[in-house]
């Protein structure tokens, strides 16, 4: 069966950077129209211009866009339908984490992340599969975490957003069985984007580099999944054993490891925030 990547539109949400932009270049070749949203309009009108020269055939409309805030996704659905008709393929792909210790983190950014992570993910979804499910065709595409399949410490918050992700797709997948709709995502371990810059990553550790893949490599893997109708993939084979180690490992076992790592993580983060450590 024909994959509704080609010569369909395609919807990216968080298409400023990251893994949503390297989307955008991987189906700019196939897809009839895209739809950029992100709020930074100035990176996803260069991204525009980028996939225009490469193919000026390819309509490319941007919306600068804060996906949290319902009336103006509800006009930017509006515009869409106006301008290309209906979306073929929903890459729900922004979101943000949180570094640190749940009662140390500020209430307002872990709302936030919520609103982002779960609600404007559920609400884009609700919105765009009705009419996919009339026509009988269409694709939602997830963007979750190897956290949507085990847990760790300092990221509480992200971790249950993810856990969201992760179980809705897989139910919803369920749920259009038989519509024609295909319900795909992908769970990442480290990806080499803004990621750890916006999650405010204090620790000065990075991801080791054997488990980190580039974007490209992501978006690439989100889009064979896609196309192949798969379920769930966790793209990169270093990524996917650990992924794999961690929900397969016995859950005493993983709290017994995360303790001590949780323990240096709230001294550390005292320490930044220049706080007595505990005892
Ligand atoms: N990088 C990793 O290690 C990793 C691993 C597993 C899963 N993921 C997931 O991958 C997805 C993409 O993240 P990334 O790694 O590509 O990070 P990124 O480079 O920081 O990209 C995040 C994107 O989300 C957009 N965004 C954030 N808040 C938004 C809002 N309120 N409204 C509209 N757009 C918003 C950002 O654009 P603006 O700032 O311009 O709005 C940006 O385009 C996220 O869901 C993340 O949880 C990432």
């Amino acid at each position: 069966m024909e994959s509704p990547i080609d010569s369909g539109v395609v919807l990216i949400t968080g298409a400023s950077s990251g893994i949503g932009r390297a989307v955008a270049h991987e189906v700019a070749r196939r897809a009839r129209a895209l739809v950029l949203v992100a709020r930074r309009k100035d990176r996803l009108d260069a991204l525009r211009a980028e996939l225009a020269a490469a193919r000026p055939e390819l309509t490319v409309l941007v919306f600068g866009c804060d996906v949290t805030d319902r009336a103006a996704v509800d006009a930017l659905l509006r515009a869409v339908a106006a301008e290309v008709g209906q979306v073929d393929v929903l890459v729900n792909n922004a979101g943000f984490g949180d570094v640190g210790v749940f009662d140390l983190s500020e209430w307002s950014r872990t709302e936030q992340m919520i609103a982002l992570n779960v609600t404007s993910l559920a609400y884009f979804t609700h919105r765009l599969v009705v009419p996919m499910v009339s026509r009988g065709r269409g694709a939602i595409a997830n963007v979750s975490s190897g956290f949507g399949l085990t847990f760790g410490p300092g990221m509480a918050s992200y971790i249950g957003t993810k856990h969201f992700v992760t179980s809705f797709t897989e139910a919803l997948r369920i749920d259009l069985a038989g519509t024609g709709v295909r319900v795909t995502q992908v769970c990442p371990g480290p990806v080499q984007t803004e990621f750890n810059e916006v999650a405010g990553n204090f620790t000065g550790l990075e991801p080791p580099a054997l488990l980190s893949i580039s974007p490209e490599r992501c978006a690439r893997s989100l889009v064979r999944a896609v196309d192949r109708g798969r379920a769930l993939v966790v793209p990169g084979l270093v990524a996917w054993f650990v992924v794999y180690l961690g929900v397969l490992c016995p859950r005493w076992l993983l709290r017994l490891a995360y303790w001590p790592i949780a323990r240096a993580l709230r001294k550390k983060q005292l320490a930044v925030r220049g706080a007595p450590a505990p005892p």
